[in-house]
């Protein structure tokens, strides 16, 4: 059946990596695209050019550059969204945020145990850690929920990776992190479908993909031969080969797909290690 509302995707980590990919890609497919990301000035340029590529796909475009963890500046960008929302309304357009993304790459890579505290963990790196790439999913889930954001048909994905389940030397803090996310997950599923919302949620767990919050983890070349010896397919995961799943499972059909870890990996995970 034709949705004929106006769809946007709301993408938490959209400068980049699976974010980036996912945003350009459902730019092409006729959605809106409102990307929350961190940069600094480095990167700023590379978030102009993608904001003109989406908006030359012919998306309306809102990119607010914050920490996503941050809860006043979670209601003002929501506040701006939401004032788009009502120009587009008043236009006598009638607009949803169809998809939301959780794809915030934003950890500490230092081990639990270390004889110098510093290259330890510590309480403020843990509860940084566990707000930004977990805890967060539930906050922005809860205001766009209540703000009238999402709307039946309204799909939510939260990125996951095998670290949920598997360990790293360096990836203890991010991997608690994931475990949360995906219990997260599965408790947002229960509830919005004990709602009757017609709102879904599902992890999206990638297989491992070169991108730069890869590249920052201590153990990135070991990952990636081990990815790559693994892999069924001979290749590793790409940013595309997420975006395109995103794409699909957000079309007709999935309404009744929640609460699910789905891989995107060409069947890396099923190998074992
Ligand atoms: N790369 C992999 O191999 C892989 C595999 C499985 C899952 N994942 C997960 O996918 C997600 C995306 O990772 P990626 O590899 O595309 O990373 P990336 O570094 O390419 O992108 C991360 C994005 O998050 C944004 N960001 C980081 N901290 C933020 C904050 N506090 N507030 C707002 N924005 C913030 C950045 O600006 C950027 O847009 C992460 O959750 C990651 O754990 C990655």
């Amino acid at each position: 059946m034709a949705d004929s509302r106006d769809r946007w995707a709301l993408i938490l980590g959209g400068s980049s990596g699976m974010g980036e990919a996912t945003a350009r890609a459902l730019a092409a497919a006729g959605y809106n695209v409102c990307g929350i990301h961190l940069d600094f000035r480095a990167g700023l340029q590379h978030v102009d050019e993608l904001k003109a590529d989406l908006a030359k796909a012919g998306a309306e475009v809102l990119y607010v550059n914050m920490n996503a963890a941050d809860d006043e500046k979670r209601a003002a960008a929501l506040a701006e969204l939401g004032a788009r929302f009502e120009a587009a309304r008043a236009g006598g357009r009638d607009p949803y945020v169809r998809v939301v993304m959780h794809s915030l790459a934003f950890g500490s890579l230092v081990p639990f145990i270390a004889d110098d505290p510093k290259a330890a963990v510590d309480r403020k790196k843990m509860e940084m850690t566990q707000d930004v790439m977990a805890n967060s999913l539930v906050y922005w889930v809860q205001d766009l929920y209540r703000g009238g954001f999402l709307r039946e048909g309204s799909k939510v994905y939260a990125m996951t990776s095998e670290g949920s389940s598997r360990v790293v030397p360096s990836y203890g803090v991010v991997s608690s992190a994931k475990a949360a996310l995906e219990s997260h997950v599965r408790q947002l599923a229960m509830e919005l479908g004990r709602l009757g919302s017609g709102i879904t949620i599902n992890s999206i767990r990638a297989g491992v993909t070169k991108t730069p919050a890869l590249m920052k983890i201590p153990e990135h070349e070991m990952i990636i031969a081990s990815a790559m010896a693994r892999n069924p397919t001979g290749r590793m995961t790409t940013t595309q080969d997420v975006a395109n799943a995103i794409v699909a499972l957000s079309g007709e059909g999935t309404g009744f797909i929640s609460g699910e870890i789905i891989g995107v990996d060409g069947g890396e995970f099923i190998t074992g290690s």
